[in-house]
């Protein structure tokens, strides 16, 4: 049985597809309101239409546009009070290694996974600090072990350490900030099927439950990975 339906707002980036989309529908089970951003408004229009307009709102945002985000958090915030975000938008490389990378892959994956990751927190943190909410962020298993010339693990390497510095600036007003470490899921981050990797419900349930906790308990670190 779902919990009872409250007003809170839950604000996920990469909502579109994949680990986002699943959570989406994890987090209105359990009673949340979820503002469900990302480009793709055709997909966050379906999943809207699937989940209700009274519980869930679509908002077309580019995260490495900062003008796109600041106005995509009011909306948010317009929507219910705004008690958590899960910054989750990100994306992988084209091409392996240092040597044979492509930069203009590794620009983006850096405007993205990093920069976009960071203008969300920078401007959700102003009503996170209203509702004493809560951040996750979306690093990944490739964030916390040496991948051999990986420039998406090292993206997340960025996650993992800007979620705890993170996580010591919310304990002062009694925010908190969780890390989200999947190992490998099938998603449409792959360009084939992964059928022996996580899938996204597994993940949104972890969501789910750093979600549900009381207030004085935090989930630090969430890693997930298929046995
Ligand atoms: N799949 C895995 O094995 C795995 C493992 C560990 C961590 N992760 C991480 O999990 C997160 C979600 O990935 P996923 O596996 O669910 O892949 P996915 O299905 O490809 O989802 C990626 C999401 O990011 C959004 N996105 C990409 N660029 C964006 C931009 N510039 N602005 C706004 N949204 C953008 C996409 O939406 P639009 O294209 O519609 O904008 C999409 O909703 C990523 O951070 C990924 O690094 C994945």
């Amino acid at each position: 049985m779902s919990a009872p339906a409250s007003d809170r707002v839950l604000l996920i980036t990469g909502a579109s597809s994949g680990i986002g989309a699943a959570t989406a529908r994890a987090a209105v089970a359990d009673g949340w309101k979820v503002a469900l951003a990302a480009r793709s408004t055709d997909k966050l229009s379906a999943l809207v239409d699937e989940l209700g307009a009274e519980r869930a709102m679509a908002l077309a945002c580019d995260v490495t546009n900062e003008a796109q985000v600041a106005r995509m958090v009011q909306a948010a915030a317009d929507f219910g009070p705004l008690a958590a975000v899960f910054a989750n938008a990100g994306l992988g490389s084209t091409r392996a290694g240092v040597e044979d990378g492509d930069l203009d892959n590794w620009r983006t994956m850096l405007d993205v996974n990093i920069w976009g990751l960071l203008t969300v927190v920078h401007h959700a943190l102003p009503h996170l600090r209203e509702t004493r909410g809560h951040v996750i962020l979306t690093g990944s298993n490739a964030g916390r072990r040496p991948i051999k010339g990986s420039i998406y693990g090292a993206t997340k390497w960025f996650v993992n350490g800007f979620s705890q510095n993170l996580s010591a600036e919310m304990t002062e007003w009694g925010g908190r900030c969780t890390l989200l470490t999947p190992g490998m899921v099938d998603t449409p981050f792959f360009e084939s099927p992964k059928p022996d990797a996580l899938r996204a419900e597994d993940v949104a349930r972890a969501v789910a439950f750093a979600l549900a906790q009381p207030s004085h308990v935090n989930m630090d670190e969430m890693r997930v990975t298929p046995v």
